[in-house]
């Protein structure tokens, strides 16, 4: 008989629910342990909701927290509440074998497993099998430009790998023959007279998400909390906190085609300020240098005669110059003969690949991007193809000099630029940068680097701004070309709600104004961003101290139903589906997000990019441009694609410019409208520095406490210190 039920595996992500065993800081010993097993004890609690246990000779390995930008916020975790070890009743257990490194998380079938970094194919990865392994994104599977090895589960924790090694995941797929939570199993051609006793699964829920890799050992760390949001938190202060952009960094950005010489650079500069269009950040491609693929990191001069003057007046009409690069070190260059005994065996394009894990290499690079780029006023980088895997980089077999193993460099060069980068040269400036990268991994938090893809399909970018809040990663869902106005007004429209607003036209050569027919809507898009600044960089600043995403998933949000879906017994096929089983389907709705604390954003997209459905959480939502009330944990229907859908929560307080500037050097004393939406009492905390340097690490930063109470709105100061906005000059009750 054929089955055509549709049969839900998980009916519905039930509230999180936290385990109950008491915390302590060392051994769990209850559970059963699984044959040839070791429990995993031991378990440091590193502080409230915090542990970390070491197996195998861990230490050996290089770990993502090694890279990390700050070692772990300890005072902003230890301000946080005590929660119960989630695997106190089931143990965590190990294998370490011949070189390979089993560990097994104990994981309730009903339960969502989120995470595992930028996977632009949805957050949800229950009952998958990943390899975390450095990639370009189109290769899938888990691999991607961020594998991070953290997840959570829609039971209330997450857990880290802190290994700089290839990882192996099995989630939730899996039956070991001990295991006392198999399901029975069913046959799968029942005789006719026999009552169906269920229907046959091609996958069999599995009970753990159990990894391996090859390796000495692995430290993996396990984090609680109250809710999703308060684990993720956690797991970013863990790793040093959030990054922290400069203003500027928040501005708009555009990438000019990879041949472009300084007149052509500065004629685009002015056509932007003629077009009315914001501008911050121009991008230069690879043609700034004189060779590239492999690269020199020198200035071409027949393009740009002279760098310093060119950046001058670049700086002087308020944008900055960020460069491309990629980090194989041409043997045309200057940096070649001294960098060549000290990078690995193998080359990528024919360039050396310095060994960023030998201080020498790093002050030679640092010495030549300072002298060059960063004395005259380059704010910062595009570090290109740090990502490639086996057809573009180096092979496992590659030998670097420092002895770092070449699966390990493959993980971690990316984090190993960004760490350079921001250590060494910007730190050492006391100035700010806010760059690209397109490869991360774990502990990343702190990286003022944000991801970007070749790949350029537009509901995965938007997928992109959940997944990247899951892992401590930033990502920009950059514009570069449309086959339509229609898209290329939703494109500019989703990535002006994104870490880094950027157009890229390295190829394609388009401007904002590619599209007549929407400029308008466009340039209204890009200042709604402007005008956001104040909000946004406050978000940030909650990034940095407090490990909150400031863009972020809606599961980060609410306890959002997203049931795994099992098909079962579909159509039988010998060729294309000859288990019949439809394959696993995972329900969810990842085109929408969170911008900062309070403003929902439901960009149009591909067929929907004139009319989408919005899902509101619960409680009372508001229209961002009108303050009307739009509904309570209900479905809605927008169809207004000349502007964003934004929708605010009850309560909420916004501060905005209060009118639209074209640079982030005109926010400096901008005068400020604050918004409240709803009837509830509501306030926010206006984070203000010097927006350029690493002064606020000691302190110097001030917030001013804005409220409304009763339609009326006031401000007081919370934390004296910098000002960088200005008074505000109107409080406003929106829909009144
Ligand atoms: C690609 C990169 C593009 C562009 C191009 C220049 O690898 O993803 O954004 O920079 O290189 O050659």
């Amino acid at each position: 008989m054929k089955w055509f039920v549709v049969f839900l595996i998980f009916l519905s992500m039930k509230m999180l629910s936290l385990h109950s065993a008491p915390s302590t800081s060392t051994a769990h010993n209850s559970g059963t342990l699984l044959t040839g097993l070791d429990r995993v004890k031991d378990w440091e609690n590193m502080a409230p909701g915090v542990w970390r246990a070491r197996i195998g000779d861990s230490e050996k390995e290089l770990s993502y927290t090694d890279l990390a930008a700050r070692s772990p916020r300890m005072e902003a975790l230890n301000r946080l509440p005590e929660v119960p070890f989630p695997f106190a009743k089931e143990p965590v257990s190990s294998l370490c074998n011949d070189g390979l490194v089993h560990v097994r998380i104990p994981c309730g079938a009903d339960e969502s497993i989120y995470g595992f970094g930028l996977q632009l194919d949805g957050i949800n990865k229950s009952r998958r099998v990943l390899d975390l392994n450095v990639d370009h994104w189109a290769r899938g599977g888990g691999r991607t430009h961020a594998p991070v090895p953290f997840y959570i589960s829609s039971k209330g924790y997450g857990v880290f790998f802190n290994t700089a090694r290839f990882i192996k995941v099995h989630a939730q797929v899996g039956n070991r023959k001990d295991s006392p939570n198999n399901p029975t199993p069913v046959d799968r051609n029942p005789p006719p007279q026999e009552p169906a006793k269920g229907p046959w699964m091609a996958q069999p829920p599995g009970d753990a998400v159990e990894v391996n890799l090859r390796g000495q050992g692995v430290e993996v760390v396990v984090f609680s909390g109250k809710n999703l949001l308060d684990i993720v938190s956690r797991y970013n202060l863990f790793c040093g906190g959030g990054a922290m952009p400069p203003l500027w960094g928040l501005g708009f950005w555009h990438r000019v085609p990879a041949s472009f010489n300084a007149e052509q650079s500065t004629k685009e500069v002015e056509e932007f300020a003629a077009q009315d269009m914001p501008l911050d950040v121009l991008g230069l491609e690879p043609g700034w240098m004189t060779r590239s693929y492999p690269c020199t990191f020198e200035w071409q001069k027949h393009r740009f005669p002279d760098p310093a003057g060119f950046t001058k007046a670049m700086f002087e009409r308020g944008v900055r110059l960020n460069l491309w690069e990629n980090p194989y070190v041409s043997p045309e260059g200057k940096l070649h003969k001294s960098l060549e005994p000290l990078s690995g065996s193998h080359m990528v394009w024919l360039g050396i690949v310095p060994d960023l894990m030998l201080p020498e290499a790093r002050q030679l690079l640092c010495k030549h991007h300072a002298d060059e780029h960063v004395s005259i006023g380059v704010s910062g980088y595009k570090i290109d193809e740090v990502d490639g895997y086996d057809q573009w980089l180096w092979p496992e077999h590659a030998v670097f000099p420092s002895g770092t193993p070449a699966e390990s460099m493959r993980q971690a060069y990316g984090l190993l630029w960004q760490k350079m980068l921001l250590e060494e040269l910007f730190r050492e400036s006391n100035t700010r940068t806010w760059s690209l990268v397109r490869s991360s991994n774990g502990a990343a938090s702190g990286m003022p680097f944000t991801l970007y893809s070749d790949s350029y399909n537009h509901a995965e970018y938007i997928t992109g701004l959940s997944a990247a809040s899951l892992s401590g990663i930033l990502w920009s869902p950059e514009v570069r070309g449309a086959g339509s106005a229609a898209e290329w007004l939703a494109r500019i429209q989703t990535v002006c709600f994104s870490p880094l607003a950027m157009l890229n036209a390295w190829a394609s050569a388009t401007k904002p104004w590619e599209f007549p027919e929407v400029t308008d809507q466009v340039r209204a898009a890009i200042h709604l961003r402007m005008r956001l600044l104040p909000y946004l960089y406050a978000a940030f600043a909650d990034y940095n101290q407090k490990g909150i995403p400031p863009i972020r998933a809606m599961i980060l949000e609410e306890a959002a139903p997203t049931p795994v879906v099992q098909k079962a017994d579909e159509e039988l096929d010998d060729v294309n589906n000859p288990y019949a089983d439809g394959g696993i389907r995972i329900i969810e709705q990842n085109d929408q997000f969170m911008f900062g604390p309070s403003i929902l954003v439901a960009p149009y997209y591909g067929d929907k990019s004139q009319k989408r459905e919005v899902r509101l959480p619960k409680g009372d939502w508001y229209d961002f441009y009108t303050g009307e009330f739009v509904g309570n944990g209900s479905s809605i229907e927008v169809a207004t694609p000349e502007r964003t859908p934004l929708f605010v929560k009850d309560g909420a307080v916004i501060p905005m410019l209060a009118k639209a500037i074209n640079n982030t050097r005109n926010a400096y004393g901008h005068p400020l409208e604050v918004r409240h939406y709803g009837k509830s009492s509501g306030s926010f905390a206006l984070y203000e520095d010097d927006g350029n340097s690493f002064n606020y690490e000691n302190g110097e930063f001030g917030i001013r406490e804005l409220s409304f109470v009763d339609g009326k709105g006031s401000e007081a100061i919370a934390k004296s210190g910098p000002r960088l906005f200005g008074d505000v000059s109107s409080w406003v009750q929106m829909g009144n």
